[in-house]
């Protein structure tokens, strides 16, 4: 089964980030909007990983339920954490200016989402979208 790992730290990662995952979607056999809808998750996620802890990696695989395909990214980072992850999962709410929905966004654009995180040691977010 396909799997990429893709360190990132910059835009220009983050266009290498959305190339891989539309890849492998249209491998998986995602249409359009679904393509899209993956993309712009995790575009969103990795744009977080940039702005809010420098750096970190992006592990894009395919994975299998019940017959069913699906893509599965985990966005890693050792950055500052988050603190209050509900709160930080509230619409509006930014901690750097910014509008405060990329997290909500991706969270609705993927069918399973998971933060994990531990202040001081970083942030780790899986999602997950299946094949209908
Ligand atoms: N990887 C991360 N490490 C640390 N804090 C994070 C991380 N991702 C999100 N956060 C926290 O969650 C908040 C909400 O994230 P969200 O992506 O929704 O908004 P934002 O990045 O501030 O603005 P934008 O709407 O431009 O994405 C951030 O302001 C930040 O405090
Ligand atoms: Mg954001």
């Amino acid at each position: 089964m396909d799997e990429q790992m893709i360190e990132v730290k910059n835009d220009t990662d983050i266009i290498r980030v959305r190339r891989i995952v539309r890849e492998m979607a249209v491998e998986i056999g995602f249409g359009e909007l679904d393509q899209t809808r993956i993309i712009t998750a995790i575009s969103e996620l990795t744009r977080n990983i940039i702005v809010h802890a420098s750096s970190g990696k992006v592990l894009i695989k395919e994975v299998q339920k019940t017959g069913k395909r699906g893509i599965e990214i985990t966005c890693a980072d050792e950055g500052p954490g988050i603190v209050d992850i509900e709160l930080a999962l509230k619409d509006g709410y930014t901690t750097s200016g910014g509008l405060g929905i990329g997290m909500t966004g991706a969270r609705r654009l993927m069918d399973e989402f998971k933060v994990e995180s531990v202040v001081g040691s970083g942030t780790t977010v899986i999602v997950k979208k299946w094949m209908k």
